[in-house]
């Protein structure tokens, strides 16, 4: 990777450096900060993720677009909570303070669902996973790493989802522990906490420690073919037919969410077949979110036609897919992928 010049060079060199930009450093100084932690309930106004995005450039490119982002603007929800006037609703969708004892709706950028101050602005400090290491940081910092590491904090709103993890942790004899939610929703990444987006911030960021973090982008579509979500066992039936079981092997259910409507496909296709997401006669594993898959369960079920309506062929392999699809979305998700052995 590029590294700027400026980080290439020791730590003195870099003071001086800095202290060469007297003029600058006074400008950003007397600028001020206090705008990041100001929260003004009665005029409804605070800092918005464009504030934060200026020096987290990273954070605020992924969680950008994110489903967290849209949480307010969703059309769905917007049509749901009768064009938000269902205010038992905005809690969860445009929290103000997740580390707060009652969640309560932000009076700010509506629009951004939830945005980077409800999961980090407290008592006028930004909470994260680390303590500053920078030579000049805007706002104040204070570190609680068992907070953003584990699956209490998405459990604050994934009310049911957490609860079913909780129950598969308890039930888990095994001596690994099984994963919190950011192991598997925020891919890993390492990086420092600012990035530089010119001379003067670029000279500041080197003087921050580089750490392995989590990535923002928490979207279903980064859990393509997740290694050990399913297992699809197949095996050979007389007359043509095939005999699958889908084993659910995450710690929640399948699909997991509980208010969103998915629905688990099966498509069969003759292994040769260019990849189409979903044909027209795609089995349905599971309709409706009230009866998915619990951690741990299988569903079996004979086919004797493949996704196209035609029978199986003796001798011939068939390409198996799991797909989720969400009602309402347009994108689906392959959620595994499989061959079959000759049908007999
Ligand atoms: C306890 C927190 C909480 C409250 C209160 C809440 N929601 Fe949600 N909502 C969620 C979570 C978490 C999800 C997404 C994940 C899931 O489906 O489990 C979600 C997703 C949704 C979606 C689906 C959006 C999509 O992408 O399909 C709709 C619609 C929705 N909520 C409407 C409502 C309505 C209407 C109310 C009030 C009656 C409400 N929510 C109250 C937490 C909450
Ligand atoms: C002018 C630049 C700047 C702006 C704007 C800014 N921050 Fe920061 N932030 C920093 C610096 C510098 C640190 C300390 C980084 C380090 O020590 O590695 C930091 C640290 C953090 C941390 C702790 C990081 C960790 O590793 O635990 C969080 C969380 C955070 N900021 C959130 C925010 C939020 C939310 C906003 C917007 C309301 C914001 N910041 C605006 C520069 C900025
Ligand atoms: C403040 C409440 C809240 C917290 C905290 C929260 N979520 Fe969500 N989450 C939601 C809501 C609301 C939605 C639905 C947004 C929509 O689509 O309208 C959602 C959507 C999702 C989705 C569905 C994405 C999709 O594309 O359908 C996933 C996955 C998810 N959250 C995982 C997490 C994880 C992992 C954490 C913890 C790191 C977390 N959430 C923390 C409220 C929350
Ligand atoms: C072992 C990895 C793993 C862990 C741990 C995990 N998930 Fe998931 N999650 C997945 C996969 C894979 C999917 C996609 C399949 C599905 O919808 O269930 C998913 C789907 C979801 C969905 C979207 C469901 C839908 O149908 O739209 C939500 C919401 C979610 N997870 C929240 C959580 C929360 C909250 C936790 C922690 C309590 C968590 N997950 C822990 C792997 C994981
Ligand atoms: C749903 C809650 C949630 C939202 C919204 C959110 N974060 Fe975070 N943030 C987390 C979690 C969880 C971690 C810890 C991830 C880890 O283990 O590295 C984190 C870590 C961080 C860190 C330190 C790790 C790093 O990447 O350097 C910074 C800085 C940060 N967030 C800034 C932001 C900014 C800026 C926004 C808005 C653009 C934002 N966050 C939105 C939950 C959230």
């Amino acid at each position: 990777m590029h590294k700027h010049f400026l980080c290439t060079q020791p730590k003195s060199t870099r003071y001086i450096l800095l202290f060469s930009f007297p003029i600058l450093l006074l400008f950003q100084g007397c600028s001020g900060f206090s705008h990041l932690t100001a929260v003004d309930r009665q005029a409804g106004t605070g800092p918005g993720a464009t504030d934060c995005g200026s020096c987290h450039v990273d954070q605020f490119r992924e969680w950008h677009g994110s489903a967290h982002n849209l949480a307010y603007s969703d059309p769905l929800f917007r049509k749901a909570t009768d064009n938000y006037e269902d205010e038992s609703c905005l809690a969860c969708h445009i929290p103000e303070n997740i580390r707060s004892d009652e969640l309560t709706p932000r009076h700010y950028s509506l629009a951004e669902g939830i945005t980077c101050t409800s999961c980090h602005l407290d008592a006028n400090a930004m909470h994260g996973p680390h303590d500053s290491s920078a030579l000049i940081t805007p706002h104040p910092v204070k570190a609680d790493p068992a907070f953003y590491t584990s699956s209490g904090l998405c459990g604050v709103c994934h009310e049911e989802t957490f609860s079913t993890w909780e129950k598969s942790v308890s039930a888990h004899k095994d001596n690994t522990p099984l994963p919190q939610c950011q192991e598997c929703h925020m891919a890993k990444v390492t990086r420092t906490s600012t990035r530089g987006t010119n001379m003067f911030s670029k000279l500041l960021v080197s003087f921050e420690d580089t750490h392995e973090v989590r990535s923002h982008t928490i979207d279903l579509a980064t859990l393509t073919n997740f290694p050990g979500a399913v297992r699809i066992d197949t095996t050979r039936a007389p007359y043509n037919q095939l005999q699958i079981r889908i084993t659910n092997q995450l710690p929640h259910n399948l699909p997991g969410g509980e208010y969103t409507e998915s629905s688990l496909m099966l498509v069969l296709l003759p292994k040769h077949t260019v990849n189409m997401p979903l044909p027209p006669s795609a089995t349905l594993l599971v309709s409706d979110t009230d009866n998915p898959l619990q951690p741990g369960g299988s569903k079996r079920f004979t086919l004797s036609q493949d996704s196209f309506g035609k029978p199986l062929h003796q001798g011939t392999s068939y390409s198996l897919q799991l797909v989720l699809k969400q009602t309402g979305r347009a994108t689906a998700l392959q959620l595994a992928r499989t061959t079959t052995g000759k049908v007999q």
